[in-house]
């Protein structure tokens, strides 16, 4: 089975995926990184993991819809059959939807559906919130709203500070995503 990962930052999500899926799922590869920025850190963990990476450049595709087009013929290409959003802050236009319908899976930084958007970890801590936590769930066409899959709650002792919280955060997710996509794979969603 073949997924795509699709990530804009540094990428410590799609190093713990691309390290799970080689130890515990033989019957995936993590085939291709599709990656919006040039200088992103992810690229370098790619090269380190030996996938190889597609940049897209959003701005001389001139739009979303032919940056997808590129994005297609590479997935096309690859045959690839799901895709793992991990850090990728761009909202998933209706082609790539049409083309990967309920195999396109995001992981947020917040229990949604409070807290979406490009700042969950902040926005919980700003809040006040005493129990914050990481959703998996699938795409839709509107900002982290599709079907919940996955939660895990953390919570936020008076002694958190926002560094504190993101550690925990971002720990929680090493582990929650791995084990979702053996749950995903193990169901079916990908080969369907
Ligand atoms: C992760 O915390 C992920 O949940 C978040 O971006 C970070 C990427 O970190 N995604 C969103 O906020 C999506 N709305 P990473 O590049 O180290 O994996």
């Amino acid at each position: 089975m073949k997924l795509a990962v699709f990530a804009s930052g540094n990428g410590t999500n799609f190093t713990a995926l691309v390290d799970y899926v080689q130890e515990n799922l033989p019957q995936v590869s993590i085939v291709r990184l599709i990656v919006d920025h040039r200088d992103a850190y992810v690229i370098e963990r790619a090269r380190k993991a030996q996938i190889p990476t597609t940049y897209i450049n959003y701005v001389k595709a001139g739009s979303k819809h032919e940056a997808e087009a590129q994005i297609m013929a590479q997935l096309t290409s690859d045959q690839v059959q799901g895709i793992l959003l991990a850090g990728f802050m761009r909202i998933i236009g209706a082609d790539l939807l049409a083309a990967f319908p309920n195999k396109i899976i995001n992981i947020h930084p917040a229990l949604l559906p409070s807290f979406p958007g490009q700042h969950g970890i902040e926005d919980a801590f700003d809040y006040g919130v005493k129990v914050t936590g990481v959703t998996i769930h699938y795409i839709n066409s509107q900002i982290d709203s599709g079907r919940i899959i996955a939660q895990q709650p953390v919570r936020i002792e008076e002694d958190d500070d926002l560094a504190s919280l993101a550690a925990k955060i971002h720990a929680v997710e090493h582990r929650l995503y791995p084990q979702t996509l053996k749950y995903l794979v193990e169901k079916g969603v990908f080969t369907v």
